[in-house]
């Protein structure tokens, strides 16, 4: 089978790992049809590839990835990729989970800094070079489209990352990616690394060259942008920048960044700087609804000036913006809100809207939800169209994502009721059904309404943990806005995320707390660890 991207170096490849390197970061772990949803949104966006998770590193990865190569891996999907270290297990998982997709691919690596040799692998260059050959051409037994990446290669000595790309490219890899591990470098170093590599590899162009930023130091996106004008074809990157540690380069400050400079950017690709023709094949209006659901299914809030997604991106607070932009928005604007999806919020149902526009809606929204979905979805609805006039499409968004987080319901939050003020101690009682199926119920005093919830629950499931963020958003402006809670709790080094959404706040800060009581408890009873790389890091410490 031919490797569908081949012809396409006259554009940019967009490699999504939000499902992979994004959901390394503490407490982002989502189960599989959390991961599935994300796909489902990721494919509408026009990502070229999907990196859907670790097949070797667990159950529930290898189940995700396998689903998602089947299901959103259609002929006119994108290509689902499985990571694999350079072992025979790690490709023979991966190459299985992907066999479903109309284009699969393996994505294989293997450390090629000295450090990495001496100290985790504890392995000679020698032996780095002819792991890279066999590894490849094992994989290429299971796929056509095989990725390879030299790990750390920001900080490997450049002359040893061309004998190993050379090596990877003559066993068969199609795609060389270059990874700033530990994100390190700075956008020249990283812009001569590729440049050296397009001179110093004899048989490069017969790959493309990719590129997989971290933004320990802030500088992933100008990276990756550098490596761009340097001959990079394929980006790999996350929603809202999320990954291990400070994350990696985001894809909408990518997309955006060479979608509003396209006629700076239009030359590295031979076109006239005025060709209109977009360099990536991004909707970039599915932007900022993908960037919700990463957020509200992750737990990972996006800080309120992060660009192009942030809360403040497209607000303007001084007199002197407010009055040049509303004589022309052009004075202080260089794009358009529009263009990333964020004022396609048309007031569209109310209270007398029925099921059937209900359901278009939906649809038009690209959510797929089966009947029984839908029916308790437009149920709550309706519930908030009694108490609010106008219902947005954020609203909506906020009521389906609610639905559909997959969280395991083990504890079920059956009442909630309050009492406060400032002439009274702050009082909850809560009902909550045990995975037993016994109703309790109990009550707290607390610092607050919130904490008054949280001790009343506490009493009742008995599940030791610490809470370590808690977080209030409204959906829209207005008093009777939706409000969103999310929050993080801890429990023994592990981090588990709950989100929820309610017109009352302290029933979204209860319901948030329950699901992320339930994810914690489910992994109690399953004994899976939520971090799909912890059994690498095991097995490296113990010299496996
Ligand atoms: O950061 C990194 O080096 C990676 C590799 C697996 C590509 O994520
Ligand atoms: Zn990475």
């Amino acid at each position: 089978m031919k490797n569908k991207l081949t012809p396409n170096q006259d554009r940019i490849i967009i490699f999504d790992t939000t499902l992979r390197d994004g959901e390394q970061c503490p407490g982002a772990t989502l189960n599989v049809d959390e991961k599935y949803a994300i796909a489902r949104q990721l494919a509408r966006l026009g990502v070229d590839v999907i990196e859907a998770g670790f097949p070797y590193a667990s159950k529930g990865d290898f189940a995700a990835v396998q689903r998602i190569a089947s299901q959103v891996g259609t002929p006119d999907g994108p290509t689902i990729c499985g990571l694999a270290r350079a072992t025979e297990q790690d490709i023979k998982a991966a190459g299985e989970a992907v066999k479903p997709a109309a284009r699969p691919r393996i994505h294989t690596f293997i450390a090629t800094s000295d450090i990495h040799l001496q100290y985790k692998l504890r392995k000679s260059r020698a032996e780095v070079l002819a792991i890279t050959s066999e590894m490849v051409a094992y994989a290429k037994s299971f796929v056509e489209d095989v990725e390879f990446s030299p790990e750390d290669a920001g900080r490997s000595d450049p002359e040893f990352i061309y004998e190993v790309l050379e090596r990877a490219i003559a066993a068969g890899a199609t795609t060389v990616n270059i990874p700033d591990t530990v994100g390190y470098t700075t956008p020249e170093e990283f812009g001569g690394l590729i440049r050296g590599i397009r001179e110093n590899v004899p048989n490069i162009d017969r790959a493309i060259i990719s590129v997989h930023g971290h933004n320990d130091l802030g500088l992933a996106v100008a990276n990756l942008l550098a490596a761009v004008e340097n001959g990079a074809r394929q980006l790999e990157c996350t929603i809202n920048g999320i990954g291990e540690r400070a994350g990696n380069a985001a894809l909408e400050e990518l997309v955006m960044a060479l979608h509003v400079r396209r006629s700076y950017y239009n030359p590295f690709f031979g076109r006239p700087a005025e060709s209109a023709e977009p360099l990536t094949k991004i909707k970039t209006r599915e932007i900022y609804k993908t960037s919700r659901l990463v957020s509200n299914l992750t737990g990972m809030l996006v800080q309120p000036n992060k660009a192009i997604v942030g809360a403040n991106a497209f607000a303007h607070e001084s007199g002197i913006h407010q009055d040049g932009v509303l004589k022309h928005k052009l004075t202080y604007e260089i794009m358009d809100a529009q263009s990333i999806g964020l004022n396609d919020n048309q007031i569209i149902l109310g209270k007398h809207s029925g099921r059937n526009a209900f359901g278009t809606r939906l649809r038009e929204l690209g959510f797929e939800l089966s009947e029984t979905d839908v029916n308790n979805v437009f149920l709550k609805f309706k519930d908030l169209a009694d108490k609010k006039k106008e219902i947005t499409d954020w609203d909506l968004e906020a009521i389906v994502n609610n639905e559909i987080q997959q969280v395991p319901e083990m504890f079920r939050l059956e009442l909630v009721q309050v009492s406060c003020g400032d002439r009274s101690s702050p009082t909850a009682t809560v009902t909550v059904r045990t995975p037993a199926g016994e109703e309790l119920t109990d009550a707290a005093i607390g610092t607050g309404p919130v904490d008054a919830v949280y001790k009343a629950i506490n009493r009742v499931v008995n599940v030791p943990n610490q809470l370590i963020e808690f977080s209030v958003q409204s959906v829209m402006a207005g008093i009777d806005a939706i409000g969103e809670v999310t929050i993080r709790l801890q429990h023994e080094e592990q981090v588990f995320s709950g989100h929820a959404a309610h017109t009352d706040i302290i029933v979204a800060s209860a319901q948030a707390y329950v699901n992320a009581l339930n994810r914690l408890y489910t992994a109690q009873q399953t004994g899976d660890r939520l971090h799909p790389q912890y059994e690498q890091a095991v097995e490296a410490i113990a010299g496996v």
